[in-house]
């Protein structure tokens, strides 16, 4: 028959058109994820020497708090410096959660601390036409969970409210309590979702932002963290105008004292010393100052090799290494394991500008006492030092 050969290319030339555009398509997808991927670990390169940095600042600024007892100004100027310090680690626990390095924290967050610090933000950076209003009337407003993670919830709803409603308009954090769960809710009252767009918003590339303007990664990274926390959102379009998103959030069990982690108000003295293994100067400057003020005796070595060989030859009289995860010259575990070795019963703390992840489980398993968060203060130090030597 030869009546139906042209239709059939024609039809398969229409196939071959779609699988095409298929292929560019996820070529493009690849593409952008690939990009996200290397601005992944270059915000966790970046973020991981901003701890060292801040290791110093807040570790001085520690220090100098008890030169500076009885100097009112002095004083306010270190609390000046010290709060500036923990926004940048804050900010610094954000950026390696995004590049997903190291697992997420479970702790007690609380979420009338959270939204605040969201508002905080933003009321220095959006458009003054924007009216910013909070309503926390949750009673148990804690979950447990990552805080940095939770702060970029809500600072991605909040981002994509602002956008919404370019020429101003109002945003709202609001909290409640429903059973055992607490609903935290960002509203705006801008542009509001087109029905046809509503079941697409929370896919990986979705975005109806000019290019440039959005990755469209934003709702994808915030359902992600909020079902990894055991919870759910919600889009809620009425009334309109605007939009509504809820976030439940199941609450923490009581079993935890509320609040925050309360901090020893003077930090523990104590006697031995300590060996501190790691590249960065500005780090061994500090700690050797901060652990000479607790009463210890630091030897620091910026160099895994000869720190092996020094403990190798003079273990009798160290009594605790301070091991910074990431050596140039030796992996964290390899730099264990030959410690170990040369002495079984070493107390090693592992200590880390990145966040507590596999490889530090590892550490601890194979004998590591702690895990040492940089940047890390006075208190901090003391207290893990101490019950290490316990
Ligand atoms: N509050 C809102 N009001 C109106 N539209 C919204 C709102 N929140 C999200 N959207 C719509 O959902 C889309 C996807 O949002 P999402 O946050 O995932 O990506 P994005 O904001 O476009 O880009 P990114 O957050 O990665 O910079 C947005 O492009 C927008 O069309
Ligand atoms: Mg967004």
């Amino acid at each position: 028959m030869p009546e139906p050969a042209v239709p059939a290319s024609r039809a398969a030339s229409s196939e071959l058109e779609v699988l095409r555009r298929r292929v560019e398509d996820l070529e493009q997808q690849l593409a952008q994820s690939q990009k996200l991927n290397a601005i992944g670990s270059l915000a966790g390169g970046v973020a991981h020497d901003f701890n060292n940095l801040l290791t110093a600042i807040l570790g001085y600024v520690s220090l100098l708090r008890e030169d500076a007892a009885g100097l009112q100004n002095v004083a306010e100027a270190l609390d000046v410096i010290e709060k500036a310090a923990d926004r940048a680690s804050q900010l610094t626990a954000q950026l390696l959660g995004f590049a997903r390095v190291g697992q997420p924290k479970r702790v007690r967050v609380d979420l009338h601390q959270t939204l605040p610090e969201v508002a905080e933000l933003l009321r220095h950076t959006i458009d003054k036409r924007i009216r910013l209003e909070t309503s926390l009337d949750a009673a148990a407003p804690q979950i447990m969970g990552d805080p940095g993670q939770m702060f970029q919830v809500f600072l991605n709803l909040s981002i994509n409210a602002r956008d919404a409603m370019p020429e101003g308009g109002v945003l709202t954090l609001a909290t409640s309590n429903s059973g055992g769960w607490v609903r935290a809710t960002v509203s705006d009252s801008g542009s509001g979702i087109p029905a046809g767009i509503r079941d697409r918003i929370f896919e990986p590339f979705f975005t109806t932002k000019e290019p440039g303007k959005g990755t469209g990664m934003g709702l994808t990274v915030v359902q992600t963290i909020v079902r990894s926390h055991g919870g759910r959102i919600e889009l809620d379009t009425e009334p309109p105008p605007g939009t509504r998103f809820h976030i439940w959030l199941p609450v923490a069990a009581d079993r935890v004292a509320a609040g925050v982690e309360t901090q020893p108000a003077v930090p523990a003295r104590g006697k031995g010393s300590v060996l501190v293994i790691d590249d960065e100067d500005v780090v061994r400057q500090v700690a050797a100052r901060m652990l000479k003020s607790l009463g210890y005796h630091a030897i620091c070595l910026g160099s895994a090799r000869e720190a092996i060989d020094y403990y190798q030859r003079r273990r009798r009289d160290i009594d605790l290494v301070l091991l910074d995860l990431i050596m140039p010259d030796m992996d964290g575990k390899a730099v264990l394991h030959e410690l170990l070795h040369a002495d079984p019963a070493a107390r090693v703390v592992v200590t880390s500008g990145y966040s507590q992840d596999a490889s530090v489980d590892a550490m601890l398993d194979r004998g590591a006492r702690a895990f040492l968060q940089k940047p890390y203060r006075l208190n901090q130090l003391s207290e893990v030092l101490t019950a290490a030597l316990r």
